[in-house]
């Protein structure tokens, strides 16, 4: 029944606001934290190919956890990413409750943030676009991943970028993404005054610096690992070997000294 009142009413039979959408907002930000770090973490960790290809096959093995299980199991890569979409998705369903819901809305918020001139609140305006971007090619990244957790690695993940045309998606999807991310954090921190101290204002103005540096930083990462792999995966395809899996340098030695092709 006070259910049933607050619907019509908007307050409880109490004369009380419902806190839902303060715990809801709560949530956003939760999982936009958790989603932010693991984004710099992710970002470092696929970069590895940058550092060679051994790096990069090593860094795979591990995340498999090959130092527990002989070589390495892929189902927990497909665990860890159904965790990152539930929260992922958990993510998208708070923020949609902020977007406009009719052209009149998006009109009256446009000229709202353009009449206070404020940067941050355009900063809202950035955030919406780029995560109704995010929840399409984020969501197909993941159910790819999830769903071929044993194709990752220098050869696999190079042919899937270039011979399967993901390059284009992960271009849309990593300046989505850094932008949505590092705006994400900034703002939180705002709202939350974390790093506030004695001087707010100050504060703001060097968070808004380290959150310039961390988008230069992350995009220029970003956009140096995918050429990176599209540069190994056009040679996979000029070579015809599309398809075959990365032998680490270590074992192709051994092979060669078991062999007796090298001494
Ligand atoms: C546990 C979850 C995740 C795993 C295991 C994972 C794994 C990977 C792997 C292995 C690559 C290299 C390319 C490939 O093999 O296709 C990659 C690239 C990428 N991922 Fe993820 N990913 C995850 C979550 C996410 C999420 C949530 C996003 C953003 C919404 C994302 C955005 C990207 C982008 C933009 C690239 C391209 C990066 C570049 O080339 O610079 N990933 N991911």
């Amino acid at each position: 029944m006070s259910d049933l009142i607050e619907g019509y009413l908007g307050k409880t039979v109490e004369r009380k606001k419902s806190r839902v959408p303060a715990k809801l907002d709560y949530i956003q930000s939760a999982t936009g934290l958790i989603l932010g770090l693991f984004m710099w973490g992710h970002m470092l960790l696929v970069s590895s190919i940058l550092l060679g290809e051994d790096v990069m096959y090593t860094v795979t093995k591990l995340l498999e956890a090959s130092f527990i299980i002989d070589g390495g199991s892929p189902i927990l890569v497909s665990i860890a990413a159904l965790v990152i979409f539930i929260i992922f998705i958990t993510h998208a369903a708070m923020g949609m409750r902020k977007l406009p819901g009719s052209f009149k809305q998006y009109q009256v918020m446009k000229a709202h943030a353009n009449n206070m001139g404020h940067e941050d609140t355009k900063l809202w305006f950035t955030q919406a676009f780029t995560g109704f971007a995010m929840f399409f090619l984020g969501s197909i990244h993941l159910y790819i991943i999830m769903t071929n957790s044993d194709a990752i690695g220098p050869y696999a993940s190079s042919d899937r970028i270039w011979s399967e045309w993901m390059w284009p998606l992960y271009i849309l999807l990593l300046l989505a993404v850094e932008f949505h991310g590092t705006i994400g954090l900034y703002r939180l921190a705002v709202k939350w005054g974390w790093f506030d101290g004695d001087d707010p204002k100050a504060a703001r103005a060097k968070l808004k610096t380290w959150k310039k540096i961390l988008t230069y930083f992350f995009l220029i990462l970003g956009f140096l690992t995918l050429a990176a792999y599209m540069k190994i995966g056009m040679d996979n395809a000029a070579a015809g070997k599309v398809g075959e899996r990365y032998q680490p340098s270590a074992q192709v030695i051994e092979y060669k000294i078991n062999s007796g092709r090298v001494a």
